[in-house]
């Protein structure tokens, strides 16, 4: 049983809100739960814990904004699945029960009216989610763009907030979009070598056994050419010449004259 004046710090201090849930947050992850930005980008190498982190803020603004519902997207089941089992998890943590059924649909409703919903991410089944208070997207470098134009229009009434958690993948899409020009965004960038649990022996093996490029799109957060990209991003950007104006087609123009 939490003592009042102990709620009252957990609804004020996150960092001590995932101690309780039984997470020494690292510094980065610190830095993150102390932030109170609106809009958040993540860009982290594999395994430093930024689902974890989703979990965890979506935890903390559930209990403590009643009412509040927070969507978590993730590209595919397995993925909404896993992020899911970590939320219950957590919630577990705090002596409390979920029903079978909430399980099943991968939904935490409680009593204080908060709900967490985690989905897989289409644009069909996101429609129909509005007054949405957070948004969070895992692994959002591989969510379609249709996808994060379809929810961004969720928030325009509820003035909620935004999530982007990912590994880069590519320079393409959204995330790569909103991480290099993007407006208004408290961004985080975590390397493999800023994770404790990740031992240097193991980043050399890694090294050794994949490609260097995958190395840095994995460890290094490297938006990196992906393999399908026949032509590069400098490729593209050098072959577009501004000084040629923009040619109108009218209709009675015949396009092999
Ligand atoms: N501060 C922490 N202290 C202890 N363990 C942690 C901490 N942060 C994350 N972990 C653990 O590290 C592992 C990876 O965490 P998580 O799945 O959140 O990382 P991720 O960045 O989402 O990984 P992936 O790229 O595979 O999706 C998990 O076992 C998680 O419990
Ligand atoms: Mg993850």
């Amino acid at each position: 049983m939490v003592s009042l004046s102990e709620d009252l710090k957990l609804a004020l201090d996150r960092v001590a809100f995932a101690e309780r849930l039984g997470i020494v947050p690292d510094r980065w992850q610190q830095d993150l739960l102390r932030s109170s930005s609106d809009r958040v980008l993540l860009n982290c190498s594999r395994q430093s814990g930024k689902s974890t982190m989703s979990a965890v803020i979506a935890l903390h603004r559930a209990l403590y904004h009643p009412g509040s519902l927070i969507l978590c997207l993730a590209p595919a089941l397995r993925q909404s699945q896993e992020l899911f089992g970590k939320v219950l998890g957590f919630y577990r943590n705090l002596g409390r029960s979920v029903s079978p059924q909430g399980e099943r649909k991968l939904s935490l409703e409680l009593k204080n009216g908060s709900r967490i919903v985690t989905l897989p991410g289409s644009e069909k089944t996101i429609r129909g989610f509005s007054g949405t208070a957070l948004l969070i997207l895992d692994e959002a470098a591989r969510v379609a763009d249709e996808l994060y134009f379809a929810v961004r229009p969720m928030l325009a009434v509820s003035g909620g907030a935004l999530m982007m958690l990912s590994t880069p993948y590519g320079k393409r899409g959204v995330f790569y979009d909103e991480w290099t020009r993007g407006y208004g965004w408290d961004r985080y960038e975590v390397s493999a070598y800023q994770v404790p649990r990740i031992p240097s022996s193991f980043l050399g093996e890694e090294r050794r056994s994949m490609p260097g490029w995958w190395y840095r799109q994995e460890y290094e957060c490297s938006f990196e050419e992906t393999e399908d990209q026949i032509f590069t991003h400098e490729m593209i950007s050098a072959a577009r010449d501004d000084s040629i104006a923009e040619h109108r087609f009218e209709g009675d123009e015949s396009l092999w004259d």
